[in-house]
């Protein structure tokens, strides 16, 4: 069956909420800054938020992590595991976490705390999309790109069971 996918952010909104983002991560003048993007549903949101931090004349090295707390279907199963790690040497260093969606906020508090154990200086949190209402653990983004409706959503990295991370805006599923 085809899912319906109705728009919620456009490609002109998720552009221009990006160069915002990255105005505001430029301010806080970070130092040997490391970005570390959580995959997968990171991917697309963190290509473009990372080019943006260019242009905003942010220096930085890049990074990417697996964690998962999603089986293949739409439910959150809970414990967060590692599927892949960073390669780098977080210790002093201060780490942005770029990822898709804060729900539960297990999955980003996880990497928090690890990457704080490891010795980071400082560790602050981008996300694309907040879901308030769904909050477990404490946890907030320092920045946060859309405050985002209790649905489904897929599109621009996000997806459902793999499917729909090609889509270049983010919408949502009508049948969930
Ligand atoms: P949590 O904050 O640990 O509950 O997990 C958030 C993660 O769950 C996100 O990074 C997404 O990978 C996934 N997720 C949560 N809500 C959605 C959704 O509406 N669509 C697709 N993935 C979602
Ligand atoms: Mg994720």
């Amino acid at each position: 069956m085809t899912d319906t996918i109705h728009v919620l952010f456009d490609e002109a909104a998720l552009d221009k909420r990006n160069a915002e983002l990255a105005a505001a991560i430029a301010k806080a003048n970070y130092q040997n800054l490391l970005v570390i993007a959580v995959l997968k549903g990171s991917f697309v949101f963190a290509a473009d938020l990372l080019r943006a931090l260019y242009r905003a004349g942010v220096p930085l090295e890049v990074e990417f992590m697996s964690l998962s707390s999603y089986g293949s279907g739409t439910k959150s199963s809970g414990d967060v595991k590692i599927v892949r790690d960073v390669d780098a040497n977080v210790d002093g260093r201060d780490v942005l976490l770029i990822d898709d969606i804060l729900e539960s906020g297990r999955t980003l508090a996880f990497a928090k705390s690890m990457l704080s154990e490891r010795g980071a200086a400082r560790v602050d949190v981008a996300v694309l999309l907040d879901k308030k209402g769904k909050r477990v653990a404490e946890i907030e983004g320092e920045y946060v790109g859309f405050d985002c409706p209790d649905k489904f959503v897929v599109g621009y990295g996000m997806d459902k069971a793999h499917s729909y991370r090609e889509v270049p805006f983010v919408g949502y599923l009508t049948d969930f």
